[in-house]
């Protein structure tokens, strides 16, 4: 029995999508335990890329169960063109996904009200799939679950009294047009059918399958640093995407996890609004960009980017007990002939211990940084540790000191193959 967690340490994009996908092969369940559809996890093999956003990434192995588990908010919508996707790509996912029967539905006025929440001041710069006002009704004890979709007459009953509602906000608030009530129930009342062959209770199937000594990977979207709770608050998601996200959000008890492999790109990358300590807004941030292809898989938003910030990644370390570390996005620093690392942060000329917790001290911390020579030079067909050019193996130690945890795995590339154990 094993249950290994695979989490993004920073602000999301770290590769989860290519680790979950690599180390699938010795898994028997892949399980989402949070977030939705604002996820964007890529995968190639061969020269096809995949994009998932609600599917989890083990997918494209044939003997691997899948599992949306309950803490996942459900668009039915992208869910079916995820499946249809799939299927056009000669996936077969018959008998292999399963979704939580406590799983939240997004609806249609989620995304609006996000849309409309996002024009107003102070935004967040969401990915605008309706996630915050989803989590919003799941906490209010409004939300519409998967289960929901078995009873016809309670579902029509509840979604009208949501809609109801809603359209009111949107109206008098947004100045949005009213929702056409009848319209809406019809459409989802038709995802019953469809979503019908995969609902299960996946608690009891993920329990049953670590009783039998079956081996889970709890497979995170997004990132500790957009955590709802340890995060950069307000500018986060609404979900909990660190370690404990995956039992409560899975409903697996905390002594099933056996390993926390933290996803870490080997320097920074935010995409929407908030404080980013170690961003640049020079050549050296758009060379980052270009070289590393930083465009959102789920919104196609350009991505800021910045040095490697390891304040934030110890933060991250202890906060989800990350036990080993999957190092990405090496490749992409062979562009420079100088990197730099932040080790510290100060505030008004004094050293920051712990990292803030509010948006307004983070915003005026000043980085200190160290210098480390680049290795100038294309290390994708590289394949062993040994084999790196000197200066990538220092810039590797550097961070395995710093962080004080072991890196195991090295990716250099998008494709499966390009990935190696230290
Ligand atoms: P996720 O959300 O954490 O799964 O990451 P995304 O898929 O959103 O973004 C990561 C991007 O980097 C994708 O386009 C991946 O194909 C790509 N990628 C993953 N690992 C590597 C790597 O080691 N090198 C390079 N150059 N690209 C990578
Ligand atoms: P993966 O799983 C990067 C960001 C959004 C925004 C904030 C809140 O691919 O790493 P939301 O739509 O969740 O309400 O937006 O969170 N965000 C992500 N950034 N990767 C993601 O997922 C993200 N999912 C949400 O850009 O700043
Ligand atoms: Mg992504």
């Amino acid at each position: 029995m094993s249950v290994k967690v695979i989490l993004g340490t920073q602000w999301g994009d770290e590769g989860k999508g290519k680790i979950v996908d690599l180390l699938s092969e010795q898994a028997d369940i892949v399980a989402r335990y949070q977030g939705g559809a604002n996820a964007g996890h890529t995968i190639v093999i061969s020269g096809t890329k995949y994009v998932l956003h609600l599917i989890p990434s083990g997918i494209l192995h044939p003997e691997v169960h899948c599992v949306i588990g309950n803490g996942v908010v459900i668009d039915p919508l992208a869910l079916m063109e995820e499946i249809t996707m799939l299927e056009g790509m000669g996936i077969n996912i018959d008998g292999r996904l399963h979704i939580s029967h406590k799983a939240h539905l997004i609806m249609p006025y989620h995304k609006m009200l996000d849309a409309a929440r996002e024009k107003q001041q102070g935004s967040i710069g969401t990915t605008g799939r309706g996630i915050g006002p989803a989590y919003f009704d799941k906490a209010l004890r409004i939300g519409i679950r998967i289960v929901d979709l078995l009873d016809r007459n309670a579902l029509r009953d509840k979604l009208r009294l949501n809609i109801e509602e809603k359209s009111q906000l949107l109206q008098k608030i947004y100045g949005s047009a009213p929702l056409i009530v009848d319209e809406l129930i019809d459409e989802y009342m038709a995802f019953d059918s469809k979503i019908d062959p995969y609902i299960t209770d996946t608690t009891s199937l993920l329990n049953n399958a670590l009783k039998d000594g079956k081996s889970v990977i709890a497979e995170g979207a997004q990132g500790a640093l957009l955590d709802l709770d340890h995060g950069t608050y307000p500018f986060v998601t609404s979900s909990n995407p660190t370690s404990g996200g995956a039992c409560t959000g899975l409903g697996i008890p905390p002594t099933s996890i056996t390993s926390v492999l933290g996803v870490v790109k080997a320097y920074s990358t935010r995409v929407g609004n908030g404080p980013f300590p170690t961003e640049l807004h020079d050549a050296d941030g758009e060379l980052l960009r270009s070289e590393g292809h930083e465009f959102g898989a789920t919104t196609g938003r350009s991505r800021r980017c910045g040095w490697l910030d390891i304040p934030a990644l110890k933060y991250s370390c202890m906060v989800n007990g990350v036990s080993e570390i999957a190092l990405t996005k090496l490749d992409v620093l062979g562009a420079f002939s100088e990197l730099k690392i932040c080790t510290e942060y100060e505030v008004d000329g004094k050293n920051v211990k712990h990292f803030p917790a509010d948006v307004h001290t983070l915003e005026r911390v000043k980085c200190k940084y160290i210098s480390m020579q680049g290795w100038n030079s294309d290390i994708v067909s590289v394949k062993s540790f040994k084999d790196l050019p000197q200066q990538a193996q220092n810039y590797i130690m550097k961070i395995q000191d710093l962080l004080e945890v072991k890196i195991n795995l090295i990716s250099t590339s998008p494709a499966r193959a390009d990935t190696f154990a230290i």
